[in-house]
């Protein structure tokens, strides 16, 4: 049983940090206030808010409607809280569709009940996302986080918590393995390891869960394998990765025993390889903290952590949500037909299925006029990339989804100083893992209608639990 003793506790975590208090948002935490002109027709204010944003809390009874001297009125209306949710057929959800016309930059709670401000449009979230001026530090007191127990932003030992100079170190470190160059050797092996994977499918007819089949097992023994680790228990990594990329108020317990039982792990991991790190990555990671003492142990064991669960649970998401969109929507067939389409599929099913709906939280160092708005120092803004994707000052027609699109200038892997360390290998495992599945099952087709298929729907990541499929 792994103690508490081996990982600090969440709120502990802020040594590094010096950051400025939140400042104070538009909001009294519980409801925000609306500006509506006088000139115009009264909203009808008696429900219909709840088809947006939800039930109004218990404790906010009624409406209020205030006139100030102005002369304009005031409509309090309580403020929503992510995941929101999605359309029909988990399109976009109808209130980032509303924020994106009308409220670019508004507060939205998180999990936990904490407020910071939503970004959707694509020109503000780019902003933040290059501004050096907007931090990763988020562990000072009081700091809002996604997740009630331990949050990815409470561990100081993460890349993508870290920022500047710091940041850059560590970073350069890994980019080597992920060049666009070192990604390319592995296409032959991902292409081998997704055929072996159909060799198991059963004869036509047979009803197979393609999750477990195909899009789980292509990157979690595609990031074994960067690493040079044989042996990895897939199953307990899995399991472990899902459940800390899962925002769950209620499983707050599970969350802190899987951090502290996959941290453990591969502590062990780490220290069995040692004497003999292969010739991956794991290596490389070794001899720069024996060398140089570049990397701290905790780094070394946060970093091999954080790259197999951001390295697998995000890939087989997308492939499997993809796979859903490509087969109930019928442009499956079309790159069957014509397989050269598939890196722009790759692309459109990147843009409409991100793994989560957001990047992580980023606190301002100082006051930032964004192209919609000002954000005041101390401000933590929560970048909603799911909507930046469909923002139609960037795409036309983007509520269409279209595989053979050309331009597709979504931003699921980020920007700026924190762009997916693994995109290159992502596109790359998604595109193989297409071509191959398109050649060998040209006649897949879902096993049952697609909203029979369960979801799993959090504030960090959501995904498929089954995808049943037959050919
Ligand atoms: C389709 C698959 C993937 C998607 C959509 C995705 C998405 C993202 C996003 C949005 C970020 C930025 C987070 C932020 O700025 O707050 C990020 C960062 C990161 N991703 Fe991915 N990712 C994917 C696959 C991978 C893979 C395969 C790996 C590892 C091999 C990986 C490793 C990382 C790392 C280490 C970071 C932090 C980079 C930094 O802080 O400098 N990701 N990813």
């Amino acid at each position: 049983m792994v103690g508490p003793s081996s990982f600090p506790g969440p709120r502990s975590l802020t040594s590094r940090s010096s950051r400025p208090r939140p400042a104070p948002l538009a909001h009294n935490g519980l409801s925000r206030t609306r500006r509506v002109p006088l000139d115009g027709p009264l909203p009808d204010v008696t429900g219909s808010f709840s088809d947006t944003v939800g039930p109004f809390p218990p404790d906010l009874a009624a409406v209020t409607l205030i006139a100030p001297p102005s002369g304009e009125i005031f409509v309090a209306e309580p403020i929503a809280t992510i995941p929101f949710e999605s359309g029909p057929g988990h399109t976009l959800p109808r209130e980032l569709a509303r924020r994106l016309a009308e409220e670019p930059l508004g507060p939205v709670r998180l999990p936990t009940g904490d407020v910071v401000t939503l970004a959707v449009r694509h020109a503000d979230i780019v902003a933040v996302l290059t501004d050096p001026r907007f931090s990763r530090d988020l562990r000072y007191p009081g700091a809002p986080r996604i997740q009630p127990g331990l949050d990815i932003s409470d561990n100081p030992d993460l890349l993508v918590n870290m920022d500047g100079a710091e940041h850059a170190r560590l970073r350069r470190l890994l980019s080597g393995t992920f060049t666009p160059r070192q990604i390319e050797k592995w296409r032959p092996r991902v292409r081998e390891i997704a055929g072996r994977l159909l060799d198991g499918l059963g004869p036509p007819g047979t009803v197979t869960d393609l999750i477990e089949a195909y899009t789980f097992p292509i990157p979690i023994t595609v990031i074994c394998e960067i690493f040079g680790v044989e042996g990895l228990d897939h199953e307990r990594v899995r399991a472990w990765s899902e459940t800390i990329l899962t925002v769950h108020v209620d499983n707050v317990e599970e969350q802190v025993t899987s951090t502290l039982r996959f941290m453990e792990y591969v502590r062990k991991l780490v220290a069995e390889h040692r004497g003999d790190p292969g010739d991956g990555l794991l290596r490389l990671l070794l001899d720069a903290r024996d060398e140089d003492d570049r990397l701290t142990e905790d780094e070394l064991v946060n970093t091999v952590m954080g790259l197999i669960a951001a390295g697998h649970d995000t890939t087989a998401n997308v492939l499997a949500r993809g796979l859903l969109r490509l087969l109930s929507e019928g442009e499956y067939a079309g790159l069957v037909r014509d397989p050269s389409r598939i890196p722009a599929a790759v692309e459109e099913m990147l843009r409409w299925d991100p793994p989560g709906d957001s990047t992580l939280l980023r606190v301002a160092t100082e006051d930032v006029d964004l192209p919609s708005g000002r954000i005041a120092a101390g401000e933590v803004v929560l970048p909603m990339v799911r909507a930046a994707n469909f923002d139609p000052g960037v795409l036309r027609d983007p509520g269409d989804f279209r595989p053979a699109r050309g331009e597709c200038p979504h931003l699921s892997f980020g920007r700026g100083a924190h762009y997916c360390l693994g995109a290159n290998l992502a596109r790359m495992e998604l595109q193989e893992a297409l071509r191959v599945l398109v050649d060998r099952v040209p006649t897949l087709r879902l096993a049952v209608p697609a909203e029979e298929i369960p979801w799993q729907e959090s504030a960090l990541t959501s995904r498929l639990k089954r995808l049943p499929t037959t050919h």
